[in-house]
């Protein structure tokens, strides 16, 4: 009997490590809320990330949302984003009732930090210890930078300092790139330490997954401390039930944190799988005329999260034709985002030269790049390229 090929995934979790063995312990002592799965998943993201204070969450995006909160973002100010993104890096503005400034990308699919810059010094002005949007004249509380696909963001001192110079807070959605560094000086970084708050996502699809997941980064102990009060309910007495604030249940239980404790210890060994894989693909996919793989940004240590696939005039498809193509043969390829300044409920946000935005969307796409993923599957996936 002819065997039927399956379909190879985008990205799929995997699971070779402690993960049943952690949930049986959960089950077995009764802490499946609350529990010492937390507090070892927490220590061990804090070696990882060097970050000093990381809080869990029960995913990224309402870690964002928390880190905007904390940023003072109201009803109707103003948060610069970039175009090409997850809408969720988005959405988390209008949970706040405030609007997105949609900022160009570069060849990374990350925020320009260029334009960013010359957008804050031509386009806004500061007055009162904040800064406003010389055509609305709203506030702009913080900008949200997402290191897209594990590629981190060039996020230079000079802009650092023009941010805090402006009252401006940078937020890292860094929810693709556990693992991933900027490196400087001989210096490395994590994605999501750099800013004042990062999240991170242990969603099914991520480097590494607790099921669903995530957590907020700092370097600020009161930081920390407002984003646990915010997502257990901003209980202020636990015995009388006193909320001073409005909170959220956004905790992380110890379950997921369970699979995220036995998922981190294998990250090393996934990272470099990951990177092997990259490898594999490089060196076929750059032979084909037209195509190419984009690297990981020189002043970076990559976790290879997933693999964009670059295609140029030379090529004789267009990227519609390749997806189109690619998943008849049952290899789930996804194009990157469509920018989010042109989807429904963004299209009249205020956008600032936006061009290469619009080029990736047409031209680049994600190839499958689960860390299982074996290196027949590669050359199949290639061949079906050329
Ligand atoms: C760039 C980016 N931001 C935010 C999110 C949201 O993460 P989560 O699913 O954990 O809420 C994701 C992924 O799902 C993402 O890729």
């Amino acid at each position: 009997m002819k065997s039927v090929r399956k379909t190879i995934q985008l990205h799929t979790p995997n699971i070779f490590g402690n993960e049943t063995k952690y949930l049986k312990e959960c089950i077995k002592s009764n802490y499946l809320t609350f529990g010492k799965h937390s507090e070892l998943f927490l220590k061990k993201i804090k070696n990882v990330t060097n970050s000093k204070y990381p809080a869990l969450v029960h995913n990224c995006t309402s870690g964002l949302y928390m880190c905007l909160k904390i940023a003072d973002t109201k009803k109707d100010d103003e948060v610069i984003v970039p175009s090409i993104t997850f809408i969720a890096s988005i959405n988390v503005v209008k949970y706040c009732s405030a609007n997105p400034i949609f900022m160009d990308v570069d060849e990374y699919c990350n925020i320009d930090l260029k334009k960013t810059k010359e957008f804050i010094l031509k386009e806004t002005f500061y007055k009162n210890g904040k800064t406003f949007n010389k055509k609305t004249k709203k506030k702009i509380s913080s900008i949200i930078i997402v290191h897209t696909f594990g590629n981190i963001v060039n996020l230079e001192k000079s802009f650092i300092e023009l941010c805090k110079k402006r009252s401006i807070i940078i937020i890292e959605d860094a929810a693709e790139s556990l693992g991933s560094f900027y490196v400087k000086n001989n210096r490395k970084y994590h994605a999501g330490t750099i800013g004042s708050l990062g999240s991170i996502s242990f969603n099914g699809n991520k480097i590494i997954t607790s099921a669903g997941g995530g957590v907020v980064l700092t370097n600020n102990k009161s930081l920390k401390k407002k984003v646990v009060y915010l997502s257990n309910q901003a209980k202020d007495d636990d015995v009388n039930f006193i909320h001073n604030e409005v909170g959220y249940n956004f905790r992380l239980s110890n379950i997921h944190a369970a699979i995220g404790l036995a998922q981190i210890e294998n990250l090393k060994k996934i990272i470099f799988l990951k990177k092997k894989i990259h490898n594999e693909y490089k060196k076929r996919i750059n032979k084909i005329s037209g195509l190419s793989l984009i690297n990981p940004p020189i002043y970076s240590k990559s976790n290879y999260w997933i693999n964009i696939l670059k295609i140029d005039n030379k090529y004789k498809f267009t990227k519609k034709f390749l997806l189109k193509k690619l998943i008849s043969k049952k290899i789930q390829v996804r194009s990157v985002w469509f920018p989010n300044h042109l989807q429904k409920p963004y299209n009249k946000c205020q956008t600032y030269k936006i061009k290469m935005a619009n080029k990736i969307f047409k031209n680049y796409m994600c190839l499958p790049s689960s860390s299982s993923l074996k290196l027949q599957e590669i050359k199949y996936i290639v061949d079906n390229l050329k």
